[in-house]
């Protein structure tokens, strides 16, 4: 495996937990920390799916397993906590990786339309679609720290990353439950390096700023595969005048996640070509 000439990126012997990781994100994530040396716990729900960014990181000559996890329940974290422990060894990296929006918890129009109430507004979002949001996003961030952070804190060498979104620093239109829960995501992440800060467990969070994902496809472009208005409105805002690619998010992840940071606690990076920078004019 490719393990880097560099000591401060090197991740040799680490065992890292990936949760979400057959996600567009974060199944590019699991690859390269496997690429810097780490054993990687890959979790998600559908086990064929993790399965497969496993076989990739194998054929490489990368260190996975895959696991089936819903990071909402409790048992099977500590289920998986203990096989993990069994087969890679205790978790020394975990990355946050599952996450989303619920299609329900977004209204129609960035802005309340008084004379057109034919679309879905603020008023029809049922409070439901906005719990699930915010339980998956921070919930789902929360309980996996809960869970494997109790043999990290023995290490006195740990890292956690959370995956926020350039939508916790300033909400985005018609995604209301998904901005509230990332913002929420970047409090936890300060709390947490502060409480963790004296057996050097360090959290951090990555803010990717827009990549053309399963999640957002409906959202910026249209059937025929060109670019919404809102698409449009991300690109103009975006100083680098493009998408993000999955790719993009490695480096500063390995940076993180490696020696390279280790005085580096409570900060949310955001990977945004520009966006969360730009004013607008
Ligand atoms: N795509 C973007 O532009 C973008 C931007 C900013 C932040 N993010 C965040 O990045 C992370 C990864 O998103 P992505 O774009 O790769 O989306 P994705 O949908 O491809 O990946 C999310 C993964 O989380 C998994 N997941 C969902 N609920 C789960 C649960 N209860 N238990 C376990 N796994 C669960 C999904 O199965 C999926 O594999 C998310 O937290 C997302 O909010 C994405």
């Amino acid at each position: 495996m490719g393990v880097t000439a560099d000591p401060l990126f090197d991740l040799t012997g680490k065992t890292a937990v990936v949760t979400g990781a057959s996600g567009v994100l974060c199944s590019e994530i699991a690859i390269a920390l496997a690429d810097r040396g780490a054993k990687v716990a890959l979790l998600g729900r559908t086990l064929k799916n993790v399965e497969a960014v496993s076989t990739t990181i194998k054929a490489k000559g990368g260190s996975s397993k895959a696991y089936s996890c819903d990071v909402m329940v409790v048992e099977a974290l500590e289920n998986v906590r203990k096989e993990i422990n069994r087969d890679l060894g205790t978790c020394d990296i975990l990355i946050n990786g599952a996450g989303g929006n619920h299609p329900d918890a977004t209204t129609q129009n960035p802005v309340y339309d008084h004379q057109n109430q034919n679309t879905r507004t603020f008023f029809d979002m049922p409070v439901s679609a906005f719990q699930q949001t915010f339980d998956l996003n921070l919930v789902g961030t929360l309980l996996p720290i809960k869970i494997f952070a109790r043999d990290m804190v023995d290490k006195h060498e740990s890292v956690v990353l959370n995956v926020s979104s350039m939508s916790a620093f300033n909400p985005l239109t018609k995604v209301p439950a998904y901005s509230g829960a990332k913002a929420a995501v970047n409090n936890l992440t300060q709390w947490l390096a502060t409480y963790f800060a004296p057996v050097n467990m360090r959290v951090n969070a990555i803010a990717p700023g827009f990549f053309l994902t399963s999640q957002n496809k409906q959202l910026l472009t249209n059937e025929d595969g060109s670019l919404t208005p809102r698409a449009q409105q991300i690109i103009a805002n975006t100083p680098m005048k493009r998408f993000g690619d999955p790719g993009d998010l490695c480096g500063t992840v390995i940076w993180l996640c490696s020696d390279a940071s280790r005085f580096v606690t409570g900060v949310v990076i955001p990977v945004d070509g520009g966006f969360s920078a730009f004013g607008g004019v």
